[in-house]
């Protein structure tokens, strides 16, 4: 470069900074103007290197969903009650600094093994693969950093009914101490229809136990507001997995009825709590068969808001926010105290690696690890 040019680029670079940097921060916004759905994309801070952002996915219902490429993050869904109040209905934080400086899984996506693997290890032909024991002796949601802890490359989509964010991620071989490279793909999709629908997908190049899920923690009445005890509950499962006292599965699949465990019939989660040692924190086993379908509905009386769950999965966590102490400083100033919020984490058996008679959870290559889970939100009459 001869001097002339070298001044030239120095009085012009600063110029180009500026220009990058706010075409960074300023948000981006796609409409689909006939059905009135849109996606905005906002800055949303940097971890380490990386610019993360915010994505916004609206219906014309008015139905918010935000949800960062961080983690996957739901950070936030704004549903209306049955007067048309709009009320955030999941806990989290008001920036990305609350995630990155720890928290108990708030709506992130979990894996490569949602739920726990004892002992923190497995066999898989004939080789003992060792994990992160993060959770006492167990290994828990993928281990010290999971998925949820991930940049995942993000796109944007909107088309004539519904509004996608398709974010993607490549586990590389080893990662966490598991098997193989895997190819994951997780799409968030919302409707008109108030539904938010979740596609999870899987390839590898090694077989290697796969487990995904979402981790939202859920008050219908609004994130902060409260405990969720007097939210009624119903989950479609006559059994569920028994487990010892680090919530290890046993085995046993015992039946619901008779049981504190029972929510065949919509009940207060607050009503048999007390009877569960340490709150509800277990795999249900769903009467789904496999096929995607209703699984569980919560409502809330106040609020009138109801969730209803719909999956393909074998199983359900439901986990009533047993280990929230009030450490936790969440969206708005408002402390996460026990019970707060509650999880319906659609999932196969915890532990499943180690117990070769749950269903199947190791992906071989060649296969496509799929499954479909929705949360749907409505309010109710009378
Ligand atoms: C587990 C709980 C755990 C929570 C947050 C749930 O999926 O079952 O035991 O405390 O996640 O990590």
């Amino acid at each position: 470069m001869n001097d002339y040019r070298l001044v030239r680029f120095l009085a012009i670079a600063p110029l180009f900074f500026l220009l990058s940097c706010n075409r960074l921060q300023k948000p981006v916004e796609k409409t689909n103007a006939k059905d009135l759905m849109t996606i905005k994309k906002d800055y949303y801070g940097n971890a380490g290197d990386s610019n993360v952002y915010l994505y916004t996915l609206k219906n014309n219902k008015g139905l918010e969903v935000a949800i960062t490429n961080y983690g996957g993050i739901i950070t936030s869904i704004l549903a209306p009650d049955r007067e048309g109040h709009f009320e955030d209905v999941v806990l989290g934080f008001d920036s990305l600094g609350g995630y990155l400086s720890g928290h108990p899984y708030f709506g992130c996506i979990v894996g490569r093994y949602a739920n726990r693997i004892a002992r923190g290890k497995f066999e898989l032909d004939g080789k003992i693969y060792k994990l992160a024991t993060n959770n006492g002796p167990n290994h828990l949601h993928g281990g010290e950093e999971g998925f949820d802890k991930k940049i995942w490359k993000a796109t944007d989509i909107v088309k004539s009914d519904s509004v996608y964010l398709v974010l993607e991620y490549t586990s590389p071989d080893g990662e966490e101490g598991y098997p193989g490279n895997l190819d994951v793909k997780v799409t968030y999709v919302l409707n008109n229809e108030n539904e938010l629908k979740i596609y999870y997908e899987a390839q590898c190049d090694k077989p290697t136990p796969v487990n995904l899920t979402n981790h939202s923690y859920f008050n219908l009445a609004g994130a902060g507001s409260g405990n969720i005890l007097d939210h009624e509950l119903m989950i479609e499962a006559d059994k569920y997995t028994v487990v010892d006292e680090t919530l290890i599965p046993t085995g046993e699949l015992r039946p619901v009825e008779n049981t504190p465990m029972d929510f065949k019939n919509s009940k207060k989660i607050g009503k048999d709590l007390d009877q569960v040692k340490g709150g509800f924190d277990h795999n249900f086993v769903l009467n789904n068969k496999g096929k995607f379908s209703k699984v569980a509905e919560a409502f809330e009386p106040i609020s009138r808001r109801v969730l209803e769950v719909f999956t393909s999965e074998p199983g359900i966590q439901f986990y009533s926010g047993n280990f929230l102490d009030g450490t936790e400083t969440g969206k708005n100033n408002k402390t996460y105290h026990k019970h707060y919020g509650f999880c319906l984490e659609t999932q196969h058996f915890p532990d499943s690696p180690n117990h070769p008679e749950f269903p199947e959870v190791i992906l071989t290559p060649g296969e496509i690890y799929q499954h479909q889970t929705m949360y749907k939100f409505s309010t109710r009459k009378e």
